[in-house]
């Protein structure tokens, strides 16, 4: 006997009401990938990317909320915001593991449709890092015949970045650590703050709400370098030294970017520990 959900009380009939597809914009979804090949891999390619970047759009969110609860003192909801971030770049990192499943010959069949785009070119992932911390001018360039990207980025340049406000939280713990000079540069490590986290990591009782903040931080770069390295040997798998669609030396580059550092001074610390 099948069953049959209007039996269970399940609706069935959606006319003039709202249903799943109408409340998450499926139609736009599902007609939004438009492979220009006709290989059968371009379809993984493009969903690969797009998932990737709606989770880049919740990540955006969570950090951008997390922040301003810092800022406030308010570090409890912040806590659970950075966790979920946290856990949005361990889905991301195990995405790695369906794209894995394209070989270099299935990737060269669509290679030519990309032209020069690349991931190097993703406002998203670069408002991560400018969120982060991790402030590069010089990648605003490739935004410049969008305006309205390049300004957010250049916008959120001008504003403290979430480790800024982590900073104000020691500040207002009492600790005597400066604000950053510019705002608009990649995070230094930094001589009082490092000093001040290393007090709080030998007495954590005394200071629990900051040290378990700065344990958040780098659980979320943790997971953010594992997304680095695991996008990094995908690649070499995938099109060796090849240099990137988006120009650069490709897996060189990429090798460069993972000893980039979110929060040097949070690493660093543990030396001195
Ligand atoms: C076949 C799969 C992939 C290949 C061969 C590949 C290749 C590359 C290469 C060579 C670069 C360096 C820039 C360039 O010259 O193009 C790069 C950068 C980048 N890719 Fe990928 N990629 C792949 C998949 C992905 C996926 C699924 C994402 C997810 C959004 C992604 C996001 C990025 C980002 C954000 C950068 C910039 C990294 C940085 O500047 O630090 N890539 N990719």
């Amino acid at each position: 006997m099948s069953i049959d959900p209007a039996q269970e009380g399940a609706r069935m009939s959606f006319d003039g009401r709202m249903s799943y597809g109408d409340y998450l914009g499926l139609d736009r979804l599902l007609t939004a990938q438009h492979p220009l090949s006709d290989a059968h891999d371009e379809m993984l390619f493009i969903i690969q990317h797009q998932t990737s970047e709606l989770w880049m759009k919740l990540a955006l969110l969570e950090m951008g909320a997390a922040r301003e609860r810092i800022a406030e003192g308010d570090l409890r909801p912040a806590f659970k915001m950075l966790t979920r971030v946290a856990r949005i770049m361990e889905q991301l990192n195990s995405a790695w593991d369906v794209l894995r499943t394209m070989t270099p010959s299935e990737y060269s069949t669509f290679r030519p449709a990309l032209a020069e785009s690349s991931g190097f070119q993703s406002h998203q992932y670069r408002m991560i890092e400018f969120v982060a911390g991790n402030r590069n001018m010089a990648m605003i360039a490739p935004h410049a015949h969008r305006p309205d990207l390049a300004d957010a980025l250049r916008a959120e340049a001008a504003r403290p970045s979430l480790y800024d406000e982590v900073l104000g939280r020691l500040r207002a713990a009492g600790f005597d650590v400066a604000a950053r000079p510019a705002l608009d540069a990649p995070h230094a490590p930094d001589a009082a703050a490092r000093a001040a986290w290393a007090e709080v990591y030998r007495d954590p009782g005394r200071y629990w709400e900051l040290y378990e903040l700065a344990e958040k931080l780098v659980d979320f770069e943790d997971y953010f370098r594992r997304w680095r390295f695991n996008h990094v040997t995908t690649v070499e798998r995938i099109i060796g030294f090849k240099r990137g669609s988006g120009g650069t030396s490709g897996v060189t580059y990429l090798r460069r970017m993972l000893d980039v550092v979110l929060f040097p001074d949070l690493w660093e610390l543990r030396t001195a520990l």
